[in-house]
């Protein structure tokens, strides 16, 4: 026995439910608040706070309590943690300090500029544009994943740039605006487990953040992720860990922060190598409905050494593939927002495949145990098989058994891996 047999995962949505499906193999877990989905013999769903929660060790899932300083709370009470306190956290919390850190750390990231007045930042938007480049226009603080803009329009960034300063759009996240240069090339997640001194990576993944197929349309918090991703070099991905995610972790370490977490680096791999786009200070979602279920092995004993400051070696990794689609509610990714209340159908018929598991992000159910949708991101639907392409036609199936009035997805998740390996048209 590990000595951790009862976990608890803070969270709500489809990345905690993939982290309890997971820890769940090899001791109870219990998920705060959780969500009505979460439905295992040996995972409970409490609505009580972390902190009175009693566990072996704590896994917080989501980016808010992290900032806010949960992980400090309750390493104070003599807790087991993964996750980093407010001082790591603050990495994803605002940008800006995130940047700062990227040039102490000599850590290659986009030309940037951060401001609260709209005068300067709409010259520095002009000197941006003159280099030929795209705009990308952030808030400063959390917005979730959706408070990027990347344009060609000089217009269009002005627009946003106003918006945003004037508390319109974002509220006080947007009170002071990032503006970056575009970056070109090919986006890749790596998540890395640190200990606060070494660090072992997780399978490479790759999000799609847009809501329309071919990457058209907003951003949004994911729309589908696979992992492993088949056409980056090995070499491409050491020299990105080397040059983005071992340098940051010293530095970190030079300022007295005991980093002990995720950290998601999320790069984009440019003609001249990579560069960092964010770093977030937890597991991603929806990569991590994908990159969990390849871990074999007791996971929660492996976290759990992390959080000890005292990592045991790498996780184990099973040589298959996964593709998460996540399925969205009527309206998600569009300014109105999602629908909520519809009933779905088809949940069982869909988690009996081989190798699916359904996680539920935003879900509700009512006193007779039917599903309803709750959130925008309603359910996110992997598949584990041999290779890439099995996996993505194995989640297709599953996602084909599941209805609901308005249901929306990608029907591109994988498509351009598998494309590169001349796999699919
Ligand atoms: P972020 O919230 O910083 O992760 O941005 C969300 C998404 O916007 C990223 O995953 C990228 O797809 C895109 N993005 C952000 N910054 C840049 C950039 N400098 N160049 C190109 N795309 C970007
Ligand atoms: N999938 C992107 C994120 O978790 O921020």
């Amino acid at each position: 026995m590990s000595g951790i047999d009862r976990i608890c995962v803070v969270g709500a949505g489809g990345r905690e439910h993939a982290l309890a499906h997971t820890l769940a193999r090899h001791a109870d877990v219990v998920v705060t608040p959780g969500n009505p989905g979460m439905v295992a013999p040996s995972i409970t769903v409490t609505a009580e706070p972390a902190e009175k929660i009693d566990a072996d060790l704590f896994v917080i899932g989501p980016e808010v309590p992290l900032v806010d300083g949960l992980a400090d709370r309750l390493r104070a009470g003599g807790r087991l943690v993964l996750g980093p306190g407010a001082d790591g956290a603050r990495l994803e919390g605002s940008k800006a300090w995130m940047k700062q850190m990227c040039a102490r750390a000599g850590v290659p990231t986009a030309r940037y500029g951060a401001f609260t007045e709209a005068g300067p930042a709409l010259e520095f938007l002009e000197e941006l544009s003159a280099s030929g480049c795209s705009l990308v226009v952030k808030t400063d603080g959390l917005a979730a994943g959706k408070g990027v803009l990347v344009t060609d329009s000089r217009e269009e960034a002005a627009q946003d740039v106003r918006a945003k300063l004037s508390g319109r759009t974002f509220g006080s996240a947007g009170s002071t605006v990032v503006l970056e240069e575009g970056l070109v090339g090919e986006e890749v997640t790596v998540l890395a487990v640190c200990d606060g001194r070494d660090f072992s990576l997780l399978p490479a993944s790759q999000d799609h953040k847009r809501v329309g197929d071919g990457d058209t349309g907003a951003n949004t918090g994911g729309m589908g992720a696979y992992s492993p991703v088949p056409h980056i070099a090995p070499a491409e991905l050491d020299r990105a860990v080397k040059e983005c995610v071992a340098p940051m972790l010293e530095a970190l370490r030079a300022d007295g922060i005991d980093y002990r977490g995720v950290l998601y680096a999320g790069l984009m791999l440019t003609g001249s190598g990579p560069r960092i786009i964010e770093y977030n200070v937890r597991l991603g979602d929806p990569e991590a409905e994908a990159v969990l279920p390849l871990l074999d092995g007791d996971v929660g004993a492996w976290l759990a050494s992390a959080a000890a400051g005292t990592l045991a070696g790498d996780a184990p990794v099973s040589s298959e593939a996964a593709v998460t689609v996540v399925m969205c509610a009527e309206g998600y990714g569009t300014p109105d927002g999602p629908r909520t209340g519809d009933e779905i159908s088809g949940l069982e018929e869909a988690g009996s495949l081989e190798g699916v598991t359904v996680f539920h992000a935003g879900t509700g159910r009512d006193a007779e145990g039917r599903f309803y949708t709750a959130g925008g991101r309603v359910l996110a639907v992997t598949a584990r098989r041999s290779d890439l392409g099995a996996a993505r036609d194995r989640a297709y199936e599953a996602v084909s058994r599941i209805t609901w009035a308005g249901a929306h997805y990608r029907r591109d998740i994988g498509a351009r891996a598998l494309r590169r390996e001349g796999a699919i048209k």
